[in-house]
């Protein structure tokens, strides 16, 4: 007999990241366009634990594409960590007639679900968002592109003010583990380095560098520097400067929450909508336990295990890039 998918859960998870409504979207109506029902989880795996289910019409997800953050809410459950937690959830699948589930979020999300889809012999399908960019098998995550965008604008406005008053700038941004945003923010924002988890660069020196860089030839500095490194993030850093350079006027700025948030740009919306459609693609290909991501412009499909497990690594020729153009 002919295996066919007749409902398909869509839950965001994690981090929220600009474009997943615009993914929602996109699974909903690619579903039903395929005579699928479509059932929104809200709050991610906590909702699925909780059976916070509401199936969803075209209509539903009318006039979201433009809206940041996620119109489905999103959680970080530590009970669907455990097997109890995964147990109370399959018995939402099983009660909601759900057939298989698409998640959207970044490591976390995809970690869970491939727990769950091996205990439960559910097909399973991980949409990347994250503005992260930090999964393996895809050039883009969903609102990586958003924050990006968000960092440069907010370093262009500090630019202003570090030029006025001829100080240096540390601007932390998020990225998790990874140096995504804060490499390319900088070179997007004309930053004079990047300090990020990928590359070990001898800290003083670079903070001599950035010194005598100072000195010599600008009046002003921004450095851009990746959340939760070992050294300690940017207070540290801007602390380290001024022992070395009494005489400067230093200066952090720790952008926070706010790169999370936003209308998605044209690049995730597109993005977004590309890979929800490809989802229900996949799962009518009878997939599973598979991210649907883009590599050179092509919709491509990688197994969970190594979006999650295998190592993204930062281009080598933007690192240089930033170097040469902060001379
Ligand atoms: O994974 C997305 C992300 O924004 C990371 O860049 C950051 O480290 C983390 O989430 C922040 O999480 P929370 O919203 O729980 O503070």
């Amino acid at each position: 007999m002919e295996y066919r998918i007749k409902t398909v859960g869509v839950l965001t998870s994690g981090g929220d990241s600009p474009g997943m409504n615009a993914a929602v979207r996109a699974v909903t109506r690619a579903a039903i366009y395929n005579n699928i029902r479509v059932k929104a989880i809200y709050r991610g795996y906590k909702g699925l634990i909780l059976g916070e289910v509401k199936e969803f019409t075209t209509q539903d997800v009318s006039n979201i594409i433009q809206r940041g953050g996620t119109i489905i809410k999103s959680a970080r459950s530590k009970e669907f960590m455990t097997p109890e937690g995964r147990a109370q959830a399959y018995e939402t699948i099983k009660r909601e007639a759900i057939d298989a589930l698409i998640v959207i979020g970044g490591n976390g999300t995809f970690a869970g679900a491939l727990a769950f889809s091996q205990e439960y012999n559910i097909p399973v399908i991980g949409l990347p968002g994250t503005i992260d960019n930090d999964l393996w098998g895809t050039d883009m995550t969903i609102g990586y592109d958003t924050s990006l965008n968000t960092i440069m604008e907010c370093v262009d406005k500090l630019k202003d003010t570090a030029t006025s008053h001829e100080r240096v700038f540390f601007v932390e941004v998020m990225g998790h583990d990874a140096g995504f945003l804060a490499l390319n923010s900088a070179i997007a924002a004309g930053a004079e380095a990047a300090i990020i988890p990928e590359r070990r660069t001898q800290e003083e020196q670079l903070l001599s560098y950035i010194g005598n860089g100072f000195r010599k030839s600008k009046n002003s500095s921004i450095v851009i520097v990746s959340e939760r490194l070992e050294v300690g993030g940017a207070e540290t850093l801007a602390q380290k400067l001024k022992e070395i350079h009494p005489e400067y006027d230093v200066r952090v700025s720790i952008l926070g929450h706010l790169q999370r948030g936003g209308s998605p740009t044209a690049q995730d919306r597109i993005l977004a909508s590309r890979l929800g459609v490809a989802a229900i693609q996949a799962l009518m290909e009878e997939q599973r336990c598979i991210m649907v991501g883009v590599k050179n412009d092509e919709i491509v499909y990688v197994p969970l295990s190594k979006a999650i497990n295998e190592h993204k690594d930062v281009k080598h020729d933007k690192v240089a890039a930033l170097q040469i153009l902060a001379i």
